[in-house]
């Protein structure tokens, strides 16, 4: 059983339910001793009931007499009384009539016992001396059997109620006590390395499990300090690194410019200055990156109509496109209008569309569809590369992840996409990669929250 709380359930419903069982097995066999001592306690009754109808002179009195008597004084109650009383000899005294001629058997050493009588059924039987005659008043145990029966059938009933009310409380008792590890697990479950100044809520009382929150909340604020401080490290090298970076690059322009270099030292120079521009980028999208990371970027969200946006963009991305002899479309559906931040939305779509310029071949198409509906503006740039993979397209948006370093962009650092989900997270959106239809290659799909879109119908991207 995986659960606590089913464990907590069964758990709860076996004790109680074996412990109702023990105490009525008690009951039972105290309720059985009861009811026998009683039948003892009334053949006792009866038996000086018999003993003063017979009066203190029985000795002296004639069989028929004595016979008399005993018959006046059990006949009254003979449903409930069997009575055999023998001399000493053995041969019988006087058995009343309900016997039907059976006798009592006697059991030796025992004054009150069970036993069986042939045609007549179990009977309790005490037996009494009466010198010289034994006397053997006997009950019948079938009453105290139908009682104990009924007793056990209300038993099982209640056991099986027991069972089924255990059961519902005990389920009940593991929700109630499992609520607070159930919020520790959906706090800790959403406390990632965006939102690290997240807490678990802890109790006022001091029980095991608030404790544990506290602990848990200490290990966070360690991570969070670990976190802030390779931040502030990575922003800091990042800008450390830039001064001398461009020192360097200063000076190989001064080189190139004023110097009277060959051909092969002037490409080398040219070569350097390449790298210099490439490392200069990188180190702007780290730092761009980081300051994401500790939430030092601000968006300039500007209320527009994204056919307009769209518009601009789809100039400079037909040109882009045509250079690699590639074909770019762009169509837009839906009324209303977006509140996005314009640089940051154009510069990951320009990151979309170099990703997809350098796996489309010559004279493939590239699709930028948009769709304005339901309050979601939804951009899709479908391409005709390779595609990939589903697990490739959730990597590809980690930092420094080139499935294909030695493909046609050499100068790619694996951080354009990395950045692309940081702008759009920063506008509440969501980005993501899924394998396009048949034939076509990547679909990246880019959600941003418009307030005032009206629904659209055929919201098929
Ligand atoms: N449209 C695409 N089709 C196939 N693979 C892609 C596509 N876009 C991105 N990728 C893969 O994802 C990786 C990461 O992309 P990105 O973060 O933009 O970094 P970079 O372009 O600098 O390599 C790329 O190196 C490439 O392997
Ligand atoms: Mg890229």
């Amino acid at each position: 059983m995986k659960s606590i709380g089913a464990r907590i359930t069964v758990f709860y419903a076996i004790t109680t339910t074996a412990i109702l069982a023990c105490l009525f097995v008690a009951g039972h066999y105290l309720l059985e001793s009861y009811l026998i001592h009683q039948l003892d306690e009334i053949n006792e009754a009866q038996f000086k009931h018999l003993k003063a109808t017979l009066g203190p002179d029985y000795r002296t009195l004639t069989p028929s007499t004595v016979d008399d008597r005993i018959r006046e004084a059990t006949e009254s109650a003979s449903s409930l009384f069997y009575v055999d009383m023998h001399g000493p000899m053995t041969n019988r005294f006087f058995k009343s009539h309900n016997l039907q001629g059976h006798s009592i058997p006697d059991l030796v050493g025992q004054h009150t016992y069970s036993i069986d009588v042939d045609r007549i059924g179990e009977l309790r039987v005490s037996e009494f001396l009466l010198p010289p005659f034994e006397v053997m008043v006997g009950t019948p145990l079938a009453p105290v059997y139908d009682l104990l029966a009924g007793y056990r059938k209300v038993f099982f009933g209640l056991l099986a109620a027991m069972l089924v009310a255990s059961i519902v409380i005990g389920y009940v008792l593991s929700k109630l006590i499992l609520r607070p590890v159930r919020v520790i697990q959906a706090t800790a479950n959403r406390i990632r390395s965006d939102n690290l100044n997240e807490r678990i809520p802890v109790a006022e009382v001091k029980d095991e499990i608030s404790q544990l929150a506290r602990l848990l909340n200490q290990m966070f604020d360690r991570l969070e300090t670990s976190f802030d401080e390779i931040r502030r490290f990575s922003a800091d090298a990042s800008h450390e690194l830039k001064t001398p970076l461009s020192l360097v690059r200063l000076h190989a322009e001064r080189l190139m410019i004023n110097s009277d270099l060959d051909a092969s030292q002037k490409e080398s120079v040219q070569v350097q200055l390449e790298e210099l521009a490439r490392v200069g980028q990188i180190i702007d999208e780290l730092l761009f990156l980081s300051r994401a990371d500790a939430r030092a970027i601000t968006i300039d969200l500007v209320e527009q109509r994204p056919e307009a946006f769209l518009h601009g963009f789809e100039q400079d991305a037909r040109v882009l496109a045509e250079h690699h002899g590639v074909k770019f479309v762009c169509d837009h559906r839906g009324e209303g209008t977006v509140a996005v931040d314009n640089k940051r939305i154009r510069q990951v779509l320009l990151n979309l569309l170099v990703n997809a310029l350098n796996v489309s071949p010559p004279g493939g198409v590239i699709n930028l569809e948009s769709l304005l509906s339901d309050g979601v503006w939804r951009l899709s740039l479908v391409d005709d590369g390779p595609g990939l993979t589903p697990e490739q397209c959730e990597q590809i948006f980690e930092r420094f992840v080139r499935l294909n370093p030695a493909g046609k962009d050499p100068h790619g650092s694996g951080l354009g996409l990395a950045i692309s989900r940081s702008i759009v997270k920063l506008h509440k959106g969501d980005i993501r990669a899924t394998s396009s239809d048949v034939g076509r290659g990547l679909r990246i799909v880019i959600e941003l929250p418009a307030g005032n879109a009206i629904a659209w119908p055929a919201a098929t991207i």
